[in-house]
């Protein structure tokens, strides 16, 4: 049920009069009420004199803010000097540097029937003031309570009906396969998901799984979704013909003075439509993320594009679904920049997938890219300390609700051990925070019908077909080919995160004649550089794939016997569910959505579904290794039950999209 609306008021520009942080100072009466639930704040949050700080500055900064009126305003020359001004102090200077939008092979191919050359509309879009230029002027009496907003969203403009009307609603998108089951018996909301990666685009872990599955999901509970994404120029060349042009728009970003080019490119795909932000300055790099002078400019960029993609689509969802640091900037801009606009009816959802990763840069250069007010740079809200900005935490302030993907991280997060410094501010907004633990999807994730399988299985042929899968797994890598041995897959991003200090330190001890080690992962240097010292140390025992292979990865959950996941931490993890799934038995540390999703073995009753540890020990680690390995060898029967067990475990997203329906119910009742 998106929101359609086409209000025409042009509102002036006006100089901000400060909008104060929306989350901590000025919250919306329903977060006021959700907070006063929860914990005292602490200290730094309540700081009134920050927000007091923030108004000054707001005020002296007026000539600045008057720099960043819309365009129509601005003449050429004023907008050059913009420029230059900023080029003098601008922290990360080599992203300014204006650079020809070419337009890819395949959005020519797509576009060209629909478009007008590139020149020409150049022409007119330097006509057009941009989407969120006007957003910029319309936001400026920011107003959290809802009530306000629906009122103040009525009479903004929408910029992009007048620039390009007709554009949005030309071009049909491509429909794959779709025969999804919509339970349309249910309320119906509209969604808008916003992240850096998803299959079977771009994934460099679980977050491109979840990008994925939830949507999908979630058609079925009869939302209607769409996902908006980067163009990455890594997307396969498969999927980048399919694309089709629905339009494009350009804008203003930060205090860079420049206009930037906007397209959107769309794929549909059982139900689920996938907008994908093209601008080849900031995605034509092979790899998604690079390091943080390239990551912050890119995701400030893609945050705000996302929403500015939104109101020129005039598709205004009931929820903007944000995932981790890299879309965090989108409740801010929602409740700032945006605010009046159109999509300022939304509301935001932020999930943490990894806190570990918040977009933390020097203030002057998140302010000079994202051209967020002062306001926003408060303790409250982006402020990290007396030199960073940090967008994650902005993020979590301004977001209607926070969600992460476990019980158990939701509760971790907020403390000191795991809270990655921001425990203190999540603790503040817990009244806020849930944690819905992940599924994976059956349909990527089936035995009975995995393409890159040897032999397809299901949990009745699960003991005879399992074992031909580890002699093709052994094959493949050249491992000793025999079925009696016990064969431990560990597949990860091969980092920090991830247990593999303790791991690479009990290998001598785990291969003991009768035990086998697959590593897939690829990572930091440290670790690669040890697991393939191990191959060549220990041939046809250890096999180190140093690469990313998806079909590998299915394979080793088919092949092996236990999946190891002795995480440091770990938000959900997705690799302990697969391997359930596939009737391999996951040995975890017991954290996060480990603990939340595998049950320890008990030898008394024979319950559980794997083998645990708690403390981050090798010792330890080794000691459940043991308890696998002396299982397997000496109680066959038992094995068997927990792999059957494992099998038919509820592992899907059903039961969790159906708690973020509600969460999105709960955000939204008329
Ligand atoms: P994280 O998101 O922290 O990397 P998860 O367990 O949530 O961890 O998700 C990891 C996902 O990435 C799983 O789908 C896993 O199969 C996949 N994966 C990780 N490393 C590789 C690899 N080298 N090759 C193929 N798939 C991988
Ligand atoms: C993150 C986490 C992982 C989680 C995934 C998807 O990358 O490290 O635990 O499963 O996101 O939510």
């Amino acid at each position: 049920m998106a929101r359609k609306k086409a209000s025409s008021v042009k509102k002036k520009p006006t100089t901000k009069k400060v909008a104060a942080p929306a989350a901590e100072t000025a919250a919306s009466v329903e977060e006021k009420a959700i907070s006063a639930v929860t914990e005292p704040a602490p200290a730094e949050e309540k700081k009134e004199p920050a927000a007091k700080e923030t108004v000054t500055a707001e005020k002296k900064a007026s000539p600045a803010a008057e720099k960043a009126a819309p365009a129509e305003e601005k003449k050429e020359p004023a907008v050059k000097e913009t420029v230059t001004a900023e080029k003098k102090t601008d922290p990360a200077p080599e992203k300014a540097a204006p650079a020809e939008e070419k337009k890819k092979t395949t959005a020519k191919k797509t576009a060209s029937k629909a478009e007008p050359a590139e020149s020409k509309k150049r022409t007119s879009a330097k006509k057009a003031s941009s989407v969120e230029e006007k957003a910029v002027s319309a936001a400026a009496k920011a107003a959290p309570a809802e009530g306000k907003k629906r009122t103040s969203a009525k009479k903004a403009a929408s910029v992009e009906e007048k620039s390009a009307p007709a554009v949005a609603e030309a071009a049909p998108a491509v429909e794959e396969v779709s025969a999804v089951s919509v339970m349309s018996n249910l309320p119906r909301r509209s969604v808008a998901f916003i992240g850096s990666e998803c299959h079977p685009f771009v994934k460099t872990g679980g977050l491109g799984d979840v990008m994925y599955a939830l949507p999908r999901e979630l058609v079925r509970l009869n939302c209607d979704v769409r996902v908006i994404l980067p163009r990455y120029a890594c997307i396969p060349q498969k999927y980048q013909d399919q694309m089709v042009y629905r339009g494009e728009f350009y804008m203003d970003l930060g205090k860079t003075g420049r206009n930037y080019y906007v397209g959107i490119m769309e794929y549909v795909c059982d139900g689920v439509v996938y907008d994908f932000i093209d601008n080849q300055e900031f995605f034509s790099s092979g790899n998604p993320y690079l390091n943080l002078v390239d990551d912050i400019p890119k995701y400030c960029f893609f945050s705000k594009a996302a929403l500015a993609a939104l109101n020129y689509l005039n598709w205004i969802p009931d929820i903007v679904h944000c995932h981790d640091w890299q879309a965090a900037l989108v409740p801010v801009y929602l409740r700032t920049l945006f605010q009046d606009s159109p999509i300022g009816h939304a509301r935001s959802i932020l999930t943490i997938h990894n806190l570990r990763f918040q977009g933390i840069y020097n203030i002057p250069t998140i302010q000079y890219w994202s051209g967020l007010p002062d306001s926003v740079f408060g303790m409250g809200a982006l402020k990290e300390n007396y030199v960073d900005a940090n967008m994650l935490k902005g993020g979590l302030a301004y977001a209607d609700r926070i969600t992460t993907v476990s019980g158990t991280y939701a509760y971790e997060i907020q403390t000191a051990e795991y809270g990655e410094h921001l425990e203190n501010h999540l603790r503040y907004h817990s009244g806020k925070l849930r944690g819905i633990v992940n599924g994976i999807d059956y349909g990527m994730w089936n035995p009975e019908t995995d393409p890159a399988l040897a032999v397809h299985y299901n949990r009745d042929t699960v003991f005879e077909h399992k074992m031909e899968n580890k002699l093709a797994l052994q094959k493949e890598l050249g491992l000793e080919e025999d079925a009696g041995k016990f064969v431990i897959g560990l597949i990860s991003r091969l980092t920090n995160q991830k247990g593999l200090d303790l791991v690479s330190s009990i290998i001598p001890q785990v291969l003991d004649g009768n035990t086998q080690v697959v590593v897939l992962g690829t990572g930091d240097q440290q670790y690669e550089d040890t697991f393939r010292y191990y191959e060549g140390a220990n041939r046809g025992t250890f096999s180190a794939c140093i690469q990313y292979d998806e079909a590998r990865a299915h394979r080793i959950y088919a092949g092996a016997d236990a999946l190891l996941v002795p995480s440091r931490f770990e938000p959900c993890g997705l690799t302990q569910l697969n391997a359930m799934h596939y009737g391999t038995l996951p040995i975890v540390r017991e954290t996060g959505g480990l603990k939340d999703t595998v049950q320890p073995y008990n030898v008394f009753t024979g319950d559980g579904n794997g083998f645990t540890f708690d403390r981050y020990d090798a010792g330890l680690l080794l000691d459940a290794i043991n308890r696998a390995k002396t299982l397997y060898f000496t109680n066959r029967d038992q094995w068997n039950q927990v792999v059957r067990r494992d099998m038919e475990k509820d592992v899907s997203w059903e039961n969790s999209a159906k708690q973020y329906k509600d969460l999105y119910l709960e955000l939204t009742q008329w």
